[in-house]
């Protein structure tokens, strides 16, 4: 699997496997499995309520290879002091590390997020975290935190599939070297069915999983596939014997609707 470079010259697996609601019950198995099957990059957050059980599962395999991720969820308060109590806990919960954190939304109605912010650059500046990143942030907030902070996130995490390519904003993160890393790429399972992917998929002889899987890496960023299937998990890392060709993109192009299988950035306080 290829890697990315992030601004802070860190490399970033490409490819990651996604943790929301993921059942705490088969988490710890889900870890091992995503991990024999190849991924180097584990997407986890204090909002998903397992982070218990990602930390047993990482006791089980060889935790130096990976890249560990976690997110401020900063319900009750979004603030330096409360990043620091949250980034605690999880490294509990966790009984190791985390390379990557992040905020998790920008909860713009409290306009908080720019303290929130600080907090990070503070637990980066103190080598606790190697990187850290947002998630959930429109070009608005990514300027606001690059304007009063002058730190630019090596990341934003945000919702991007066929329906909903998010070029605007991955022509901003391209042009403020910000690695666009998509949550729910496969459009949450429902873009599996779109027959122009089905059609790339069986002339190309993979799977549709694999034709989208291969746009996201195509538009040069990163995706965290979430599947709790060995198989599939393996399926979603084999897509580096084929290439889209430009046709392939320009008709995948065409699927844009803007449709959202989550929920917008704005409208969570
Ligand atoms: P499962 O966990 O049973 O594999 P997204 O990443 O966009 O949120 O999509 C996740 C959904 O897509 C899950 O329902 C997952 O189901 C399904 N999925 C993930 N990979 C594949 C695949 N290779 N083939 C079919 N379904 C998949």
């Amino acid at each position: 699997m290829d890697d990315l470079l992030l601004n802070d010259s860190h490399p970033l697996p490409a490819i990651g496997f996604g943790l929301y609601k993921v059942d705490p019950e088969v988490t710890e198995d889900v870890i091992v499995a995503g991990v024999e099957a190849g991924y180097r990059l584990v997407d986890g957050a204090e909002f998903y309520h397992n982070e218990p059980q990602v930390g047993a599962g990482l006791r089980r395999v060889d935790r130096g290879q990976l890249t560990v991720t976690s997110k401020f969820w900063g319900d009750d308060e979004m603030s330096r002091d409360a990043v620091m109590r949250s980034f605690d806990a999880t490294e509990k919960a966790l009984g190791t590390n985390v390379d990557v954190y992040m905020i998790h939304w920008p909860r713009a109605k409290r306009d908080q997020y720019v303290d929130a912010w600080r907090g990070l650059i503070e637990l980066r500046d103190a080598g606790r975290v190697r990187t850290i990143g947002v998630s959930n942030f429109t070009e608005e907030h990514l300027r606001r935190i690059i304007d009063e902070t002058g730190v630019v996130p090596a990341i934003n995490q945000v919702e991007s599939h066929p329906w909903l390519p998010q070029h605007e904003l991955r022509a901003f993160h391209d042009a403020n070297d910000i690695i666009t890393q998509a949550w729910s790429p496969l459009g949450r399972g429902r873009l599996l069915a779109d027959p122009t992917i089905g059609q790339i998929a069986d002339r190309l002889g993979v799977s549709p999983a694999q034709v989208i899987i291969r746009w996201h890496l195509q538009l040069g960023g990163a995706l965290i596939p979430k599947s709790t299937n060995p198989e599939r998990l393996r399926e979603n890392l084999d897509v580096y014997g084929f290439d889209l060709t430009d046709a392939d993109m320009a008709a995948i192009a065409r699927l844009e609707t803007g449709e959202r299988t989550g929920t917008h950035p704005d409208d969570r306080d």
